[in-house]
């Protein structure tokens, strides 16, 4: 007879399935604002986590990465994906999973979806940037992009910094009908727009978050007035990028990890000594973030491994919480652990 499983074999799985239902069973709202709260505590001990570039894997039609790091006692990874042709043939640009294992002998603790969680995650980091950086008393944003992060980075901002405007433009009108669509409920007053210009118009924050893998000029240097917060999502490989390099010499620029945004994010479009701030550094107070009205604001944003770490430890403390998870039988545990053998021969 095959041995069972022991206890130590099952590790706590959550599905897209349950992933959608932890979401509605706290709100999206409360999702976004509470992961905020734990990516910011994870910024405020950032020094203590182990840090690398992420591991990139390119091909002509868009990237594989691996997304590591550690804080000593839990170790998370997360699989993702870039692929800005995918759309067009059925598939979503980006998609991801992710593990958290225990740091003192190397066992998963947690399985979960990224896909949805790598939005939520983003959102809420982007949002969290701009509790720092944007204009006080923000009320409109310009959201330039409208794919399946748009809705998402809508929300974080209604949610954490009170936004009540968004003004959407894609170049692709059925992306902009469709977020319109999705958040026609949201008390958030949608403006469908036709032009980047008319995008941006009286927004005190702008948010690119489009797909193309090239160096695009999703926004021209006459299109950035004085005192706006620019969040840059969507620039985040090599020769992906979405500014002109001229509003990059105009303004305070904000990074994750500056040894990975210098090959991924805007500023590689920079010399590799132009002066950036560390996002970390602003969290916990030693750096300084807006400090002045005129000011332009950049959060080059390309994503980071502590915010999928902060993302999954979020989304582990739910599971008892919420209890919705399933378990998988996910490493082989033979009564002796030596015998990993025996244990095959006994399931014959
Ligand atoms: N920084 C991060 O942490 C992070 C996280 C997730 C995704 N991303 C990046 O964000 C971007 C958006 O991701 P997504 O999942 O929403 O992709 P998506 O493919 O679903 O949507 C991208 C949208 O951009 C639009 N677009 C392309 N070129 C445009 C242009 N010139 N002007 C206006 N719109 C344009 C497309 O029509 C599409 O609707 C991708 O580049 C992705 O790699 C970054």
């Amino acid at each position: 007879m095959s041995p069972t499983p022991s206890a130590l074999a099952f590790v706590p799985f959550v599905s897209v399935d349950n992933m959608m239902k932890i979401v509605h069973s706290i709100g999206l709202n409360e999702v976004l604002k509470e992961m905020v709260g734990y990516i910011e505590h994870d910024f405020r001990r950032w020094e203590l986590f182990d840090k690398t570039p992420r591991v990139a894997s390119h091909s002509k039609e868009g990237v594989i990465e691996l997304m590591p790091t550690s804080d000593g006692e839990v170790y998370g990874f997360k699989y993702v994906n870039g692929h800005p042709k995918n759309m067009s043939e059925g598939f979503q640009t980006v998609t991801a999973f992710g593990v958290l294992a225990r740091v003192d002998n190397g066992y998963p603790v947690l399985f979960s979806e990224m896909t949805i969680l790598t939005a939520l995650r983003t959102a809420a980091t982007s949002a969290m940037a701009a509790k720092y950086l944007a204009p006080k008393g923000a009320r409109t944003m310009a959201m330039i992009g409208n794919g399946a992060q748009c809705e998402f980075q809508a929300l974080a901002f209604q949610a954490v910094l009170g936004i009540d405007t968004v003004q959407i433009y894609d170049i692709d009108p059925q992306a902009t009908e469709k977020a319109a669509r999705n958040l026609a409920d949201s008390g958030l007053k949608v403006i469908k727009c036709s032009t980047p210009h008319e995008a941006i118009e009286g927004a005190e924050i702008i948010t690119t978050c489009t797909a193309d893998k090239q160096y695009a000029t999703i926004l021209t240097d006459n299109m950035v007035g004085p005192g706006v917060h620019i969040n840059a999502i969507g620039g985040d490989c090599p020769g992906k990028t979405e500014l002109h390099r001229d509003i990059l010499l105009r303004s305070d620029i904000f990074v994750e990890y500056p040894e990975q945004t210098r090959i991924e994010g805007e500023i590689q479009q920079l010399a590799d000594d132009h002066q950036v701030t560390e996002l970390w550094e602003v969290v916990s107070g030693t750096a300084k973030g807006r400090s002045s009205e005129g000011q332009i604001t950049l959060f080059d944003s390309v994503g980071f491994a502590i915010e999928d770490f902060s993302a999954l430890r979020y989304v582990r403390d739910q599971l008892s919480r919420t209890g919705f998870f399933t378990e998988l039988d996910m490493v082989a545990d033979p009564d002796d652990p030596r015998d990993l053998h025996g244990m095959l021969r006994r399931a014959q």
